[in-house]
């Protein structure tokens, strides 16, 4: 007997199913709450409103576990490479050697740009974002591939390649273009993250030095990076590809999303945080009562999240990582040392007990980039870099849904009620 709930509304009782997923999520079906009810639901920011059922991540929010396709973060970012991750979140599996091969030389097919993209970056000035690069240029690539604006099970798997190998080569010309630097193209012998570090580092004359540690430690933040479920840039994504948009269309929008800093620009707000608070030598007592303070639009950036009211299982990894990084390059960097501190204070603080506001992802991770090199403001790129595997899977998920109906969320309207139009000279009166 399928599981129901009762609901009591002008004195009638409805019966609506119970959906319940593999970990024991309850969800109440309100598919048929309006045309049963004429009621809709109302919920900001949709805190309490699933908007799909999905199989790639499970999030427990309570006890701090991350999950991708069943494998927990932790054994993922020990144990795989980015890629190998990359290809679990798009194909459901990990890859079996004949597979990781197969992924593997796609990617590396596929690394370059076409040569007529480097008009595209001669145009943007030098002080652009990114950000604003990376979402321009993931759409402009589109356009030399036409035969991939509709996918079919082949097609997807060439598209996908094309875009998760193409981020990281976009994002190291558009950090050369700011620095003035000639283009370094990708090397087929590297692998990813020593590719990308590559292209961003190396000159014309003098090769990189690739550190293992480094790539490792690069390699292991863009897996916890890799998705998140239904966040605000995965679901506009989704949103994007519900409407059948195309999916160098609809990840060019999550880049767009991710750029906010209450979302994936919070590792660069971070980090200039603690920049602000090192030079002006504010009290970090005083620092968390300005958090506090709800007439102060600052706020502790890295910390607090929608889903997670317990320690983001991500920030514990990187935080470890940070530490590992730095002792093995040598780097004593004094605003380690304020987080740990900043951490400490907030997290003995009522305010932030009470609302069970821990670190979060972004809390760390600018610790590492900064520390490998990576400029401020391209933090959130290497964000963007780590989940286009997540988005991928999302908009593969979303085409793939036999119901596959536009996302169109209803509201409860709040304007003027029917009017009419005033002659001119009697407007304003
Ligand atoms: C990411 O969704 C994801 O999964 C995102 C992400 C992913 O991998 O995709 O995990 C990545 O975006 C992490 C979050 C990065 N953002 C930040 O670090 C920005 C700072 N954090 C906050 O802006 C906030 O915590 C959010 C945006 C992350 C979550 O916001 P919510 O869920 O809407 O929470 P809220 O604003 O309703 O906060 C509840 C209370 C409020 O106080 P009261 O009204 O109850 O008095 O907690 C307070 C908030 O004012 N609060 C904070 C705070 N975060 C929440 N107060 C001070 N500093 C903070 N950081």
């Amino acid at each position: 007997m399928p599981e129901t709930c009762k609901l009591n509304l002008d004195g009638k009782e409805y019966e609506l199913p119970v959906v319940t997923g593999t970990e024991n999520e309850k969800a109440i079906d309100i598919s048929k709450l309006r045309a049963t009810t004429g009621y809709i639901t109302l919920d900001d920011g949709f805190a309490n409103t699933g908007s799909c059922q999905s199989s790639i991540t499970y999030i427990d929010g309570e006890k701090g576990i991350l999950r991708y396709r069943g494998y927990p973060v932790e054994q993922l970012a020990e144990n795989c490479t980015f890629t190998e991750v990359a290809y679990l979140l798009i194909f459901g599996e990990l890859p079996d050697e004949a597979n990781r091969k197969n992924w593997w030389d796609l990617l590396t097919e596929h690394e370059l740009l076409h040569e007529d993209m480097r008009h595209h970056f001669e145009g943007f000035p030098a002080t652009a974002h990114p950000m604003a690069i990376l979402s321009a240029m993931i759409n402009a690539n589109s356009c030399f591939y036409p035969h991939l604006m509709d996918l079919d099970d082949e097609t997807f798997v060439d598209a996908a390649a094309r875009i998760v190998s193409k981020v990281r080569t976009i994002s190291a010309f558009a950090y050369r273009k700011s620095m003035g630097l000639p283009r370094i193209y990708p090397r087929p012998d590297y692998s990813y993250t020593a590719n990308f570090l590559h292209m961003m580092f190396s000159l014309p004359n003098k090769d990189y030095d690739l550190r293992p540690e480094v790539v490792k430690a690069l390699s292991e933040l863009l897996i916890l990076h890799a998705d998140h479920e239904q966040n605000c840039s995965t679901s506009t994504v989704r949103m994007v590809g519900s409407a059948q948009a195309n999916l160098f269309a609809s990840v060019a929008a999550g880049v767009c999303a991710l750029w906010g800093s209450l979302h994936g620009g919070a590792n660069q707000q971070v980090l200039e945080m603690l920049q602000n608070i090192r030079e002006c030598g504010e009290s970090l007592d005083k620092v968390v009562e300005r958090a506090k303070d709800k007439s102060d639009p600052f706020r502790l950036y890295g910390f607090g999240h929608r889903v997670y009211k317990n320690f983001d299982p991500r920030a514990k990894i990187i935080k470890k990582a940070c530490d590992e990084l730095l002792e093995v390059l040598h780097i004593d960097d004094p605003l380690l040392d304020i987080a740990k501190r900043l951490e400490e204070v907030a997290l003995s603080d009522e305010y932030f007990i009470e609302r069970k506001l821990y670190p979060n992802v972004d809390f760390y991770s600018g610790i590492i980039l900064r520390a490998i090199g990576i400029p401020l403001n391209m933090f959130t790129v290497m964000f963007a870099i780590g989940r286009v595997p997540g988005w991928v899977a999302h908009w593969r998920e979303v085409h793939t849904d036999p119901s596959g109906r536009i996302y169109r969320p209803r509201q409860v309207y709040q304007g003027e009620n029917e009017r009419s139009i005033a002659p001119l000279e009697k407007r304003g009166a």
